[in-house]
């Protein structure tokens, strides 16, 4: 594990069937996939951008539901997620990019739109600013930014409905030493969305705030992919033997436990921040 890039989360199947599934679970919270103050701004021939874009899923589901027109161009770090080029939509291309540097030349001003989402674990002090300026060089004038993240830092286990249900505590106890070890190692934090956008000189900004419990049924369906990516993510840590971080055996107990929390009926929950901008169609002097 370098200290300086702590990525926390794994790279494999088991990842990918997380990401597929947190994929739907959000989309079906949120309500869209698109914001819709962007989408009718996007002209026929849209380029669109999904940076950070891990398995590509977010392009796929956009465009089943968007004209074959439209061009699809995701970016990432590392390939070791991208599906095999021939099951992509013709319309789709995989491509290496890290956001943390500036882009190419040949990609700037290229895009109508530029989606990232659920990047939170590699940002921190400072670095949520200096990607959202590397991003903004991807878009045309006028074109829009939609930035998806959820807020962990306010997580924590609440007692389910059922007479049943424990209060949640293990659950809290695993998200509060998973996220004071993040913010403490690595610096992570959340930004104040609007005001990073108006900063950036974004205009028309818009920030949907989404609780995770909003849809009562969802709630187990949250609670388990939070359960994957705490529990998992400490047991990433407690690989690296560090001081300060659980042993992989605690990892597990603490796993069990708030297992048993979900399975009484007890429940995590966080908001998931929508925030999106346009850049302006004049840049400031
Ligand atoms: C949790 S996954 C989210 C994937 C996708 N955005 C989604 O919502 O399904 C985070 C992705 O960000 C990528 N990533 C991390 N650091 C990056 C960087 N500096 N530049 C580009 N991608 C990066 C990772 O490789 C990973 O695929």
């Amino acid at each position: 594990m370098d200290e300086e890039e702590p990525y926390w989360l794994a790279r494999n199947a088991t990842e990918q069937q997380r990401l597929a599934r947190q994929h739907e679970v959000w989309t079906k919270s949120i309500g869209y996939l698109l914001h819709p103050s962007i989408a009718h701004t996007l002209p026929r021939n849209a380029k669109i951008a999904d940076v950070g874009t891990g398995t590509g899923i977010w392009m796929t589901e956009l465009a089943k539901a968007s004209p074959s027109t439209y061009q699809f161009d995701g970016y990432d770090i590392s390939d070791a997620q991208f599906p095999p080029p021939k099951t992509l939509a013709s319309n789709i291309t995989l491509n290496f990019g890290d956001f943390k540097k500036p882009f190419p030349e040949n990609l700037r001003s290229k895009y109508d739109l530029v989606n990232i989402r659920l990047i939170i674990i590699s940002m921190g002090e400072g670095v949520w600013e200096s990607t959202l300026r590397n991003i903004l060089t991807l878009l045309k004038p006028g074109g829009a930014v939609q930035w998806i993240e959820g807020n962990f830092f306010v997580a924590r286990g609440f007692r389910g409905t059922s007479p049943n249900s424990s209060g949640g505590h293990h659950l809290t106890l695993a998200q509060n030493k998973l996220n004071n070890t993040l913010k403490q190692r690595f610096g992570y934090n959340f930004p104040n969305w609007m005001e990073m956008y108006t900063k950036a000189d974004l205009k028309n900004i818009e920030e949907d705030v989404i609780s995770t419990d909003r849809l009562p049924e969802q709630r187990p369906h949250f609670t388990e992919i939070g359960i994957g990516a705490v529990l998992g993510g400490l047991g990433n840590l407690a690989k690296t033997k560090a001081e300060g971080y659980w042993t992989e055996e605690e990892v597990n107990e603490y796993k069990k436990k708030a297992i048993e929390d979900m399975k009484s009926g007890a429940y995590l929950r966080w908001d998931i921040h929508v925030s999106i901008g346009f850049k302006p169609i004049k840049a400031r002097l």
